[in-house]
Parts: structure tokens; C-alpha cells; sequence
């Protein structure tokens, strides 16, 4: 059974993960919606920044939890490294505004089955 302070630091890593997934999300569109060169460099550090606590959180639930790289979670670090370079992709290539919330979308769908469903995995093992 887990201690106290072990299930604690599993919340911790699970808030900043999703938090950091969320707040990645949110920037990544908000370059897609705005590429005046005066907001760039603020959209692509705090785009940056949330991929980084996304990133480090998953690595540390990883860890935490003993799941080691699955898969699945191999399958997740590649959506997150291709999330992560959207924004800064959508400001190289202006104008594919369909293109890059679809690619987007299906990046986060594809990372959610993965958790969730887990489809490479004998039973479901998913939070
Ligand atoms: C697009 C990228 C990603 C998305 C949308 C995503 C989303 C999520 C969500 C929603 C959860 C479930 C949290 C919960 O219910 O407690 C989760 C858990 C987790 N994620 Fe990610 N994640 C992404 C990238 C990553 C990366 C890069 C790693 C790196 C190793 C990772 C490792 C994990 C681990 C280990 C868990 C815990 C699973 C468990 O509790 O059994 N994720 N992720």
C-alpha cells in the first residue's frame, strides 16, 4: 500500500501534468489565433513552459507509479513532442489554421486513448 506522502506526490504530478497539458492546449491555439509578431515570443515561452511541466510530470508519474515506457506512453511522447512544436510550426507556416487544430485535436484524442484505453495492454491499467 502506498504511504501518505507517496499518494501525495501522485496528486501533485497528476495536477501538474494535466494542468501543464491543459495550459499547453490553450497557448498552442491562442498562437493559431494570433500571429502578430508582438505576441509570438510570449505564446511560444508560456507554450514552452507548460510542455516543459507537461513533459516532467509524465516522466515523474512514470516513475512514481513504476510504469516504465509502455508502449502507450512511448505512443504519448510523441503527441506531446508533436503538440509541442505546433505553435511554433503555426507561426513558420501562417495560414493552415484548419490544418494545424486538426492535427491539434487528433494528437490529444490519440494521447487520451492512450491513458485511458491503453490499447497495446493485455487489461485495462489506465487511471
Ligand atoms: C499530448 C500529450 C499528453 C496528454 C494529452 C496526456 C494526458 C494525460 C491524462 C489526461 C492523464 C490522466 C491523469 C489522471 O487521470 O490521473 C495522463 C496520465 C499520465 N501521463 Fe500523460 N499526457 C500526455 C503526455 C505524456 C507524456 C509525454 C508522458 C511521459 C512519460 C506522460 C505520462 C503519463 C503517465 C505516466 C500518466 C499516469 C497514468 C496512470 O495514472 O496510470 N503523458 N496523461
Amino acid at each position: 500500500m502506498d504511504t501518505p506522502s507517496a499518494m501525495d506526490s501522485i496528486a501533485v504530478f497528476r495536477i501538474l501534468h494535466v494542468l501543464g497539458i491543459l495550459l499547453l492546449t490553450g497557448f498552442t491555439f491562442a498562437a493559431f489565433a494570433d500571429q502578430s509578431r508582438t505576441r509570438r515570443r510570449t505564446l511560444l515561452i508560456v507554450s514552452g513552459t507548460s510542455s516543459l511541466i507537461a513533459m516532467i510530470s509524465g516522466f515523474g508519474l512514470s516513475g512514481i507509479l513504476k510504469i516504465g515506457f509502455p508502449l502507450w506512453i512511448v505512443v504519448k511522447i510523441v503527441c506531446w513532442l508533436g503538440l509541442s512544436a505546433l505553435a511554433g510550426i503555426s507561426y513558420r507556416k501562417p495560414g493552415c489554421f484548419n490544418l494545424w487544430t486538426c492535427l491539434t485535436v487528433a494528437l490529444l484524442v490519440l494521447a487520451l486513448i492512450m491513458v485511458y484505453i491503453q490499447p497495446f495492454s493485455s487489461g485495462f491499467e489506465g487511471p
